[in-house]
C-alpha cells in the first residue's frame, strides 16, 4: 500500500479512538446519572407533606440566610436537649442520639440516608443564584481577611490549630464548604500582602472592590477556579440533590463530575431536585424575607409547638440524656479564630437555656422574638464585617459597587449557575403556591371566626368595618401569589 494512504488510514483510526471512547464515556455517564435519578426519585413520597414528622432537618444552603432562621426561630422553640448533637460538624450526623427533633446542617440531602425517612421533615430556603455567588466570595473574603491580624501565614495557621484543640465549639473552620473555601482565600490575601510589602507599596490602582487585584482575588478569577466550580456553582440543586463535594453518597462525585461534564445530564438532577422541592414542609426565599419568616412561624413554628407541648404532655423529650454538648453553629463560632476586639458579649447571648422555652410559646410571640432577635444579629454581623473588611481596605463590598459590576461577570455567574437559576424559578413557583394556602387559611379561620364572634352585638356597618381589613389582605395576598405564579410560568 502507498506510504501516504497508509499513514492516512493510521491517522483517521488514531482520530476515531478518543472519539469512540468520549461515546463510550458519555454512554457511561448517562447511565450512571439516569440510575442515581431512578433511584433517588424512587425514595420519593409525597403524602402528607404538610404535616410536621418528628424530625425537622433544616436543609442550609450557605448564604441563605438561614442563620437568622435557626437562631432566632428554631432555637426559641428546640431547647438544645432535642437538637441532634453535630449540626453543622464535620463529625456530622450522630445517629446514636435518636430521640433528637432538630437537625440543622450545610450537609446535603444524602444525611438523609442516616435519618428516619419517613418520619422526618424537611425545609429549606432558596436564594437567587446570582446574589448567592456574591455572598459567598464576599464572606469568604470577610472571613479570610480576620486572618490579616496575624503576621504571617504560619503564625495564623498555627494559632487557628491551637484554638480550635482547646474549644469544643465549631468553628467556621470545620464547617463544609467554608472548610474549604476560606483556607484558600486566606493564603491568597496573605500572598497579596505579602506582594505588596515587597513592592513597598500600598497603592491600590482600581476603585472596584470586585476587582481589587492588589488587596483581594477579584470575583471573575473566583467565580472561574476550579474549587468555585467543586463547591459554589450550582451549589443549590447539588446539595438538594445530595450530590456535593460532601455527600454521603459513594457515588455522588461520579455523578456530579458527569454531570459537570455532559450539561444536558444536568436536567436529572433538576428532575429530582424538584421533586424534592415540592416534598418539603416549607420553602422559604431569601428576597422575599418578611412573608418568608412569616410563613416559616405560621407552617413551621406553629406545628413545632404543637409537637412539643405534646411529646411533654407524655414525658418525651424529657429522657433525652443532656450531657452532650450542643456543637451548633452559634453566634461565637466565627468570632472564634478572631482577635479579642470582636469578641464581645454576643457570645454568650446565644447561651441555651432550658426546656421552659416552649411551655408558653405562641406563633405571634415567636413573631415578636424573632424580631427583636433578628434585629442584634445583624447589628453584630455588620458590625463584624466592617471590622473584617477594614483590614482590606479600600476594598469595600458595598451595595452602589455591586451595581457597578460588569455585565461580563454577571454574565458568567449565570451561565455557570443554570442550574440554581432555574431551581430558584421552580421554588418561587413553590413560594407562591404556599403563600396562597396560607392566605385562604388565614381567611378561613380567623376573618371568618372573627365575622361570626364580634358581629352579635355589633351593627352590619361596624362588622364590615372590621372585616374589610381581612378582606383586601387576603385580595392583596392572593393577587400577590397569582402574580408570582403567573411570572415563573412566562
Ligand atoms: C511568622 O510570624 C511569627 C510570629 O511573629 C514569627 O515568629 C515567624 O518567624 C514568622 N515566620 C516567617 C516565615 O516569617
Ligand atoms: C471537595 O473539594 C475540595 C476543594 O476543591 C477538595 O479539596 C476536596 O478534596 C473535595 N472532596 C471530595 C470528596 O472530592
Ligand atoms: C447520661 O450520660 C452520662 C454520660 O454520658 C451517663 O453517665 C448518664 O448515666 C446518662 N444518663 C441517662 C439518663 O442516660
Ligand atoms: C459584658 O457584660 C458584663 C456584665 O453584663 C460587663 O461588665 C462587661 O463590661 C461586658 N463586656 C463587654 C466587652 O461588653
Ligand atoms: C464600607 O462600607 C460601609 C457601608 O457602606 C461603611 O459603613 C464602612 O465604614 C466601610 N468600610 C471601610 C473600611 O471603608
Amino acid at each position: 500500500m502507498d506510504p501516504t494512504v497508509k499513514c492516512t488510514i493510521l491517522l483517521i483510526l488514531l482520530g476515531l479512538v478518543p472519539n469512540a471512547f468520549s461515546i463510550n464515556d458519555y454512554e457511561h455517564c448517562e447511565n450512571v446519572v439516569k440510575k442515581w435519578a431512578t433511584t433517588s426519585l424512587k425514595h420519593e413520597r409525597t403524602e402528607d407533606k404538610h404535616t410536621l414528622k418528628d424530625l425537622l432537618f433544616f436543609l442550609h444552603v450557605p448564604r441563605t440566610g438561614g442563620r437568622t432562621y435557626f437562631h432566632c426561630f428554631l432555637k426559641k422553640l428546640y431547647s438544645s436537649s432535642l437538637e441532634c448533637p453535630r449540626s453543622y460538624d464535620k463529625l456530622r450526623f450522630d445517629p446514636s442520639k435518636e430521640k433528637c427533633r432538630l437537625l440543622v446542617t450545610h450537609d446535603d440531602y444524602s444525611i438523609t440516608s442516616k435519618l428516619p425517612r419517613d418520619r422526618t421533615s424537611v425545609v429549606t430556603i432558596l436564594r437567587n443564584p446570582i446574589d448567592r455567588v456574591f455572598s459567598t466570595y464576599e464572606f469568604s473574603v470577610e472571613v479570610a481577611a480576620r486572618f490579616l491580624v496575624h503576621p504571617n501565614l504560619t503564625s495564623a495557621t498555627q494559632m487557628t490549630i491551637r484554638l480550635r484543640s482547646k474549644s469544643k465549639g465549631v468553628s467556621t473552620l470545620d464547617i463544609w464548604p467554608w472548610k474549604y473555601l476560606v483556607p484558600w482565600m486566606r493564603e491568597d490575601l496573605f500572598a497579596r500582602r505579602d506582594a505588596r510589602k515587597a513592592r513597598g507599596t500600598n497603592d491600590v490602582t482600581s476603585n472596584d472592590p470586585y476587582n481589587m487585584e492588589d488587596m483581594a482575588m477579584p470575583i471573575l478569577n473566583y467565580i472561574n477556579d476550579p474549587i468555585a466550580h467543586e463547591i459554589v456553582h450550582n451549589g443549590a440543586t447539588f446539595q438538594i440533590a445530595g450530590l456535593t463535594n460532601n455527600s454521603f453518597l459513594p457515588e455522588s462525585h461520579e455523578v456530579r463530575h458527569c454531570v459537570d461534564k455532559y450539561h444536558n445530564l444536568g436536567d436529572y438532577v433538576l428532575q429530582v431536585a424538584k421533586k424534592r422541592l415540592d416534598n418539603m414542609l416549607y420553602v422559604g426565599l431569601t428576597e422575599d424575607h418578611r412573608e418568608s419568616a412569616t410563613m416559616f412561624a405560621n407552617v413551621v413554628g406553629q406545628q413545632v409547638i404543637s409537637q412539643l407541648a405534646n411529646s411533654k404532655a407524655i414525658g418525651e423529650g424529657a429522657i433525652v440524656n443532656r450531657s452532650e454538648p450542643s456543637s451548633s453553629f452559634s453566634d461565637s463560632d466565627l468570632d472564634q479564630n478572631t482577635n479579642s476586639d470582636e469578641k464581645g458579649n454576643e457570645t454568650t447571648s446565644s447561651s441555651d437555656d432550658n426546656d421552659v422555652k416552649q411551655d408558653s410559646m405562641t406563633v405571634g410571640k415567636l413573631m415578636d422574638t424573632y424580631e427583636v432577635c433578628i434585629s442584634s444579629l445583624r447589628k453584630t454581623q455588620t458590625r463584624r464585617r466592617i471590622a473584617s473588611l477594614k483590614r482590606i481596605s479600600p476594598a469595600n463590598f458595598t451595595k452602589e459597587a455591586r451595581l457597578r459590576v460588569p455585565q461580563m461577570v454577571l454574565q458568567r455567574i449565570q451561565s455557570l449557575n443554570k442550574l440554581d437559576l432555574e431551581l430558584y424559578e421552580y421554588a418561587q413557583g413553590i413560594f407562591a403556591k404556599q403563600h396562597k394556602q396560607a392566605a385562604e387559611s388565614l381567611f378561613d379561620t380567623e376573618t371568618l371566626g372573627s365575622i361570626f364572634v364580634y358581629s352579635g352585638g355589633i351593627n352590619l356597618w361596624d362588622a364590615c368595618l372590621w372585616t374589610m381589613p381581612f378582606v383586601l389582605l387576603f385580595i392583596f395576598l392572593f393577587v400577590n401569589a397569582k402574580r408570582r405564579t403567573l411570572k415563573v410560568k412566562i
